[in-house]
């Protein structure tokens, strides 16, 4: 058997049509239900849908021998993984974001709203800058509005919500897309199955 772990939610949707149209499915996936686990007797897959943050963990520790996993969730959780494929969905960019007009005078340390304490800590580090990090769950957008922060490292997909309450991107930090990310025992111990997978999933990328 092969474990699949998958990001549940909006990424969720377009990996698993990646993996239908790579020849992997199971009906069962499509239905509207609350089940967590599916199981390709035939195929020998099982896939799972995980919270998108845990995917690497699961894979980490071998409890998936696959998963799909945002760019951003790799470099913040830095898993001991191989990452085998880009998917080339879920596009987006990490960013950072302020209030529109917002100047960083350099003068006192920068306050940084984030859910990703590690790529902004590396970030600013990068750049000798001292920050102050505040580490938020969600609507990350509302903390320099606020006052909470002075600005924030968030992802942008389309700029809608950022536009939508006035703020604006100051840096782009990296690009991000959804990745094929793999356990490294499991490469050595089933490389045969989970090549197969890799190679059907590479027809389907543009
Ligand atoms: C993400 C991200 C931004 C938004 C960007 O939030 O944190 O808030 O999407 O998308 P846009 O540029 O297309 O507007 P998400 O919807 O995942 O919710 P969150 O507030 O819980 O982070």
């Amino acid at each position: 058997m092969i474990n699949i772990a998958l990001p549940k939610g909006r990424l969720g949707d377009k990996v698993y049509d990646k993996f239908k149209a790579a020849g992997y499915s199971c009906e069962t996936m499509e239905e509207k239900n609350r089940k967590l686990i599916f199981t390709d007797e035939e195929k020998g897959v099982k896939y799972f849908w995980v919270k998108p943050s845990d995917v690497s963990i699961y894979v980490e520790r071998g409890a998936a021998d696959i998963g799909v996993a945002g760019k951003d969730i790799l470099l913040e959780n830095e898993p001991d993984i191989y990452e085998l494929l880009d998917l080339n969905i879920g596009k987006c960019r990490m960013c950072v974001a302020s209030v529109k007009g917002f100047e960083d005078t350099g003068k006192r340390t920068l306050k940084v709203a984030t859910k990703f304490t590690n790529v902004a800590r590396k970030y600013y580090s990068s750049l000798g800058r001292d920050i102050d990090i505040i580490k938020l769950n969600g609507s990350i957008e509302l903390a320099p509005i606020l006052g909470l922060s002075d600005v924030i490292v968030d992802l942008v997909e389309t700029g809608t919500t950022l536009k939508e309450n006035n703020l604006e991107v100051l840096e782009t930090i990296v690009p991000i897309s959804a990745r094929l990310i793999v356990n490294k025992a499991s490469f050595k111990f089933k490389k045969k199955e989970i090549t197969r997978i890799v190679e059907s999933l590479k027809e389907q990328v543009e």
